[in-house]
């Protein structure tokens, strides 16, 4: 029998006995949301003097090596569990060489973060090689413009034995090229780097709400777009295939991305596994809410709690948000 039947009106139940303060609901709360459960991505840009605001997304910017420390510091001191490093390059070419050169943006960056920080925050590796491109394509691209999956397995396995060695606790390979996960592995365990988890982004749809970023990384398609390797927004078993495939590669953790727009994904993900999930709230859903917020559309606050605690409650462990510093500190008071 349902609970709360009965007594004068044993004809229905009374749902709003358990909603009646802000105690009552704390108490009864399904999903909570907590500092830990967050983790920053923040952008990397070498050559600039001061940290560069980045217009579609009020309030993040590209950080200089220095500001990224102090952003650093911040973050752990808010309490979340780790950053998501992306690095913009001076210089691009073909192959992305930046990406693995030991002094490139990002490389650079983690190896100072390291010392500084340790083991206090998860310091995760984004790897793909859109930043560090001339073409802005995730991967090598063959002389009629095809993004070529094989040859890119091999830049990504030196990837991300350069990011393992600057220090990155936690390799996140973001570039959907097929046998990404192993051919990393591979790499890793070959130089040693066998204690080096993988957070594969598992999931990606080639995703319109991924404006906003490609003025943050500075790394959009130069001819064409990601649609043939970035998965179908329509699909949802392909993102069950992908999964199941990343963690038969290897794979210790998995992402859905975007988040918001992909509930029933990370559900449907969050189901079927028995690894940590993340899910990546994405620089479009960030600039939805900030668009409507600055409008005085939506309650910021209240909204950006809600994004993040629905994104929870359909299953994810972890959320990547470019609030989740603000969130934490929220969340703590
Ligand atoms: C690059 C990458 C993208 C994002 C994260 N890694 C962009 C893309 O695939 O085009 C998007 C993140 C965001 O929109 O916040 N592989």
């Amino acid at each position: 029998m349902t609970s709360g039947q009965g007594g004068a009106n044993p004809g229905f139940a009374r749902g709003r006995r358990l909603r009646s303060t802000p105690a009552m609901r704390r108490w009864t709360a399904q999903t909570r949301l907590s500092p830990a459960d967050l983790v920053l991505p923040v952008f990397v840009k070498e050559g600039i003097a001061e940290p560069v605001p980045i217009s579609s997304m009020p309030g993040v910017v590209q950080h200089t090596p220095e500001s990224l420390r102090k952003a650093a510091a911040e973050a752990a001191e808010a309490g979340i569990s780790g950053l998501m490093l992306f690095g913009i390059p001076a210089d691009k070419d073909a192959v992305g060489s930046q990406a693995d050169a030991a002094d490139g943006v990002v490389n650079a960056a983690l190896q100072q973060l390291r010392a500084d920080l340790g083991d206090e925050l998860v310091l995760m590796a984004d790897l793909c090689l859109c930043e560090y491109t001339d073409h802005g394509h995730c991967g090598v691209v063959t002389p009629a413009g095809v993004v070529d999956n094989d040859p890119t397995l091999d830049r990504y396995a030196a990837v991300a034995i350069a990011q393992a060695q600057a220090g990155a606790h936690v390799i996140a390979p973001s570039g959907m090229m097929d046998g990404q996960v192993a051919a990393i592995r591979a790499g890793l365990d070959s130089a040693a780097y066998t204690e080096t988890p993988i957070l594969a982004y598992a999931a990606k749809y080639a995703s319109g709400f991924y404006g906003p970023f490609r003025e943050a990384a500075e790394g959009a398609p130069q001819f064409g777009d990601r649609s043939t390797y970035q998965m179908d927004p329509p699909n949802t078993d392909e993102a069950l295939r992908e999964v199941a495939q990343d963690l038969a590669e290897g794979a210790d953790a998995v992402m859905v991305k975007p988040a918001g727009p992909y509930l029933d994904i990370i559900a449907r993900v969050a189901d079927a596994v028995d690894v940590p999930v993340a899910a990546y709230q994405v620089s479009g859903e960030y600039a939805m809410v900030e668009a409507a917020a600055a409008n005085g559309w939506v309650d910021r606050e209240r909204a950006v709690l809600e994004t993040l605690t629905s994104i929870r409650r359909a299953g994810a462990g972890s959320v990547l948000t470019y609030w989740a510093v603000e969130a934490a500190r929220w969340l703590r008071c």
